[in-house]
C-alpha cells in the first residue's frame, strides 16, 4: 500500500524549527499554497489499494503479548470471514445493492442513536419481552437488520466449547447468541446457533439475582417468565432480541477463560442477522463483556479494524503496551455523555483537512457531544461542521471527475477510473487537549462501485444531534480504550 506523505508536507515538517533565512522559503511555499488552494499535507494512494482481494490476506502484526487476549477481527462480508460470505459480486446492480444496503443498516443504526439520545427512555420499541420469549414468529419490518457494526471476531461459548462468530460493538452492553435460529426475514434459516442443552456449563439467570436487576440500568428490557430473568434488546431498525438472560464459560484464548460469564440466550431473534451468531457488547454499562472482565483486564482493550475486507485485524483484551514497540499511542480524555453514560465519550473539538484546521467553532462540537462507535460505519459531523469538511475537500478534489452518488447519506463522489494513483488531503480530529489524529488513508473514502469512491463523511442534519467517530475513520489505527485511566488513544498503521 504505497503510502507517501507529499514531499511538499515533509519539507514543511521538516523546515520546523529552522533558521529565519529557511523560514521565509516555507512563507512563500505557504502563500503558494494558499493562493492555489493546495493543501500541503496529503496522501499518494494507489486506487487499487482502495479496494478488497479475492482472498484473505492476513495482517501479521506481533501483537501477541502474554498479558493480553488477542482475537483476530474480520470483516462480516469478504474472504476473512470463512463462516459466511456475501461477495459484493462484479454485476454492477448487485454491487449497488450491496453497497446501498451497507448504508442503509448505518443509517438506521445512527437514527436509533440519536432517537435515544433524544430520548434515553426510549428503549427502541421492542416487544414485549415475555411475550416475546415464546418465539412467536412476527414478521420483522421490511428490510429490518441488525444494524450493529461489520466486524467479528471468534470466540467459545459453553462446555464443550462452541466458536461462535459474533460481530463486537463499542456502543452495545449485553452481549447475547441466537439460541434458536432466527425468525421472520432472516437472511438465511441456516444461521450458526448455541444449544445451551449440550452444554454442562450453561444455567439460567434467576428473577431475583443482582445480573437481572442490572438490567434496566444497562439499557436492556427485562422480565421475569417463572424464575428465569427474560432479557430483550432492540437495535432500532425492528431487530431485536429476546430469551433468557443465562451465565456460561466463555473462551476467549486457551488461557482466558471465564466461568459464570453472563449472556443473552436468544429465544426469538429477528432482523437480518446474515450468518452471525450474535454480539459482543463492549460499552461502558455493568453488563458488557469490558466491565465483566474487569478483575483480569482492568477496563483495558484495544483494536484494530483491517483497511479492507479481505486483511485482518485484531481484539485485544487487556493492557499489551508492552508488547509492541514503535507506534506511540496519542491519547484524547475519555468524556461522558449525560444522555447516555453508556457510550465512550470524546473531546472532538475541530477537523483538519490537509494540515490545516478547518474554521469551525468549537462550540459547535461541544453542542453536539461526540462518541467512538465501532458499529457505526460512516462517521457524522455537526452539519456545519460537515459543510465546512466537504467544501474543503472538493476544493482540494477538483482535478478528478465527480460521480453521481448511489445513496443519499454520501454527496461527494469521484469517479476515478483511469487514475492509477490519486492524492488525497490528509483529514484530522481534533481533540481538547490539542492532539490530533490523522485518519489512515484508506479511512477517507468508500467505494460505492467500480472505481466511484466517495468521501466516507456525512452531516447531521442539524448542529445538535450527537457526532459519530465510525469504523471507516478508525481503519488501521491502533484504537486503545484506557477506561480505568479515563482514556482513549490512537496510534497509526496498527494492521493491514
Ligand atoms: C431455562 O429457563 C427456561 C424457561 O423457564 C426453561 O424452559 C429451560 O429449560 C431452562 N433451562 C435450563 C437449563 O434450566
Ligand atoms: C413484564 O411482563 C408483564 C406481562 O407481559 C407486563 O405486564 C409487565 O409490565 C412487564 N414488566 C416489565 C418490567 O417489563
Amino acid at each position: 500500500m504505497a503510502t507517501s506523505i507529499s514531499s511538499s508536507s515533509s519539507f514543511l515538517r521538516f523546515s520546523i524549527g529552522l533558521s529565519a533565512f529557511l523560514c521565509l522559503i516555507l512563507c512563500s511555499l505557504a502563500v503558494r499554497d494558499t493562493k492555489t488552494n493546495l493543501p500541503s499535507r496529503t496522501y499518494t494512494v494507489e486506487v487499487i489499494s482502495l479496494l478488497p482481494a479475492n482472498t484473505c490476506r492476513p495482517s501479521t502484526n506481533g501483537h501477541d503479548n502474554k498479558a493480553a487476549s488477542v482475537l483476530k477481527v474480520v470483516h462480516k462480508h469478504g474472504p476473512c470471514n470463512q463462516v459466511h460470505q456475501l461477495k459484493s459480486n462484479s454485476n454492477p446492480s448487485d454491487q449497488d445493492e450491496y453497497h446501498i444496503q451497507i448504508l442503509k443498516e448505518d443509517e438506521a443504526r445512527v437514527h436509533s442513536i440519536h432517537s435515544h439520545f433524544n430520548d434515553p427512555n426510549n428503549n427502541y420499541g421492542i416487544p414485549d419481552p415475555v411475550a416475546q420469549s415464546d418465539a412467536t414468529v412476527i414478521p420483522a419490518q421490511s428490510g429490518s437488520v441488525l444494524g450493529s457494526g461489520n466486524y467479528i471476531v471468534s470466540v467459545g461459548l459453553g462446555s464443550p466449547q462452541k466458536q461462535l462468530s459474533l460481530v463486537f460493538d463499542t456502543g452495545s452492553g449485553i452481549t447475547w447468541t441466537q439460541c434458536r435460529p432466527c425468525v421472520g426475514s432472516c437472511y438465511r434459516q441456516k444461521d450458526p446457533i448455541f444449544d445451551p442443552s449440550i452444554s454442562t456449563s450453561y444455567s439460567n439467570i434467576s428473577c431475583n439475582s443482582a445480573a437481572c436487576s442490572q438490567l434496566a440500568a444497562s439499557g436492556v428490557a427485562s422480565n421475569c417468565s417463572g424464575s428465569t430473568c427474560i432479557y430483550g434488546q432492540g437495535y432500532g431498525d425492528g431487530s431485536f432480541t429476546v430469551g433468557f438472560l443465562a451465565s456460561e464459560k466463555l473462551t476467549l484464548t486457551s488461557t482466558d477463560v471465564f466461568t459464570g460469564f453472563v449472556f443473552g440466550c436468544g429465544q426469538n431473534n429477528q432482523g437480518l442477522f446474515r450468518g452471525i451468531a450474535g454480539l459482543i457488547g463492549l460499552d461502558r454499562s455493568k453488563i458488557s463483556l469490558v466491565e465483566q472482565t474487569a478483575q483480569k483486564y482492568n477496563r483495558f482493550f484495544s483494536y484494530c479494524l483491517p483497511s479492507t475486507s479481505s486483511s485482518t485485524g485484531y481484539l485485544s483484551l487487556g493492557n499489551c503496551a508492552n508488547g509492541r514497540s514503535g507506534n506511540a499511542v496519542k491519547f484524547t480524555p475519555l468524556t461522558t455523555l449525560s444522555q447516555d453514560a453508556s457510550f465512550y465519550g470524546l473531546g472532538l473539538v475541530g477537523i483538519n483537512i490537509g494540515g490545516s484546521q478547518l474554521p469551525i467553532s468549537a462550540s459547535v462540537f461541544s453542542t453536539s457531544g461526540t462518541i467512538i462507535d465501532s458499529g457505526t460505519v460512516i462517521t457524522r459531523l455537526p452539519a456545519t461542521a460537515y459543510t465546512a469538511l466537504r467544501d474543503a475537500f472538493r476544493e482540494a478534489m477538483k482535478r478528478y471527475p465527480t460521480a453521481k452518488p448511489i445513496f443519499s447519506l454520501l454527496d461527494t463522489c469521484y469517479d476515478f477510473s483511469g487514475f492509477k494513483t490519486i492524492t488525497l488531503p490528509t483529514i484530522g480530529f481534533v481533540f481538547g487537549n490539542g492532539v490530533t489524529v490523522d485518519v489512515d488513508e484508506t479511512g477517507i473514502l468508500v467505494q460505492q462501485r467500480a472505481s466511484q469512491f466517495c468521501l466516507a463523511f456525512a452531516g447531521n442534519k442539524d448542529d445538535r444531534s450527537v457526532g459519530i467517530i465510525g469504523n471507516v475513520q478508525q481503519k488501521r489505527l491502533q484504537v486503545v480504550y484506557d477506561v480505568a485511566g479515563g482514556k482513549v488513544g490512537f496510534a497509526p498503521a496498527g494492521c493491514q
